[in-house]
């Protein structure tokens, strides 16, 4: 392993680091990443969401509880997770369940997005069939009128998950497509993170 690699003995600063990275390098939404979710059968389903908060907790997202992913969460909490950065030439995999965050977190988070963000998540059914656009625009209308220039509060069916890793795979490009994968796997107690290098 080499000397940078080694300096990470758990997951979370080199996550750090790299979305550092990410932020200066990618031209658009360097947090955006892709999360699988699976019915309780496990047949997957997967898409983007923005990554809104990460640290030794966990990696939080936000989204519609009524959504697709919304109900597969709710019957199965398993997910995983990639980042990829294409001005990087990296990925990072995660893997683990998910947590609701709590009615503080939400509140705040929601509370910091722009007020047509906040009415839009009033308006809109996400991921169920609409007859068409104009139902979702009468419903904008109809949620900026109740709001007027008050409070948008949070919608209960509005809200976000902490994913809790139980694993991590650090991808990286390197000349010849022999590249470096570098693996962190907590266990059984959840209190230490055990390294390994794969096979590219
Ligand atoms: C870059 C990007 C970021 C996105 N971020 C979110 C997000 O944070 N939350 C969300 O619910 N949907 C987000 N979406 C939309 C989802 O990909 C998806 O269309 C939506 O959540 C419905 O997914 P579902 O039907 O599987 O639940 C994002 C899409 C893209 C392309």
């Amino acid at each position: 392993m080499s000397e940078k690699t080694a300096a990470f003995e758990e997951p979370f600063g080199r996550l750090q680091e790299w979305l550092a990275e990410a932020e200066e390098s990618e031209p658009n939404d360097p947090t955006a990443v892709a999360l699988a979710t699976a019915t309780k059968d496990g047949f997957p389903s997967l898409r983007m969401v923005l990554m809104k908060g990460c640290d030794e907790r966990g990696v939080v997202f936000y989204t519609n509880l009524e959504s697709r992913k919304g109900v597969e969460l709710a019957e199965n909490p398993n997910v995983a997770m990639l980042f990829h950065w294409k001005s990087l030439r990296r990925q990072i995999r995660i893997e683990g369940a998910v947590e609701p965050v709590t009615t503080e977190e939400a509140d705040a988070y929601f509370a910091s997005r722009p007020r047509a963000s906040r009415i839009g998540a009033w308006a809109s059914k996400q991921s169920r069939e609409m007859a068409g656009r104009f139902e979702f625009e009468a419903a904008i209308a109809q949620y900026t009128a109740k709001f007027g220039v008050g409070e948008v509060p949070r919608p209960e069916n509005w809200s976000g998950f902490r994913l809790k890793p139980k694993y991590f795979e650090f991808w990286r490009d390197r000349k010849f497509r022999l590249h470096e994968r570098i693996t962190y796997t907590l266990n059984e107690t959840g209190s230490i993170w055990g390294l390994a290098e794969l096979y590219p």
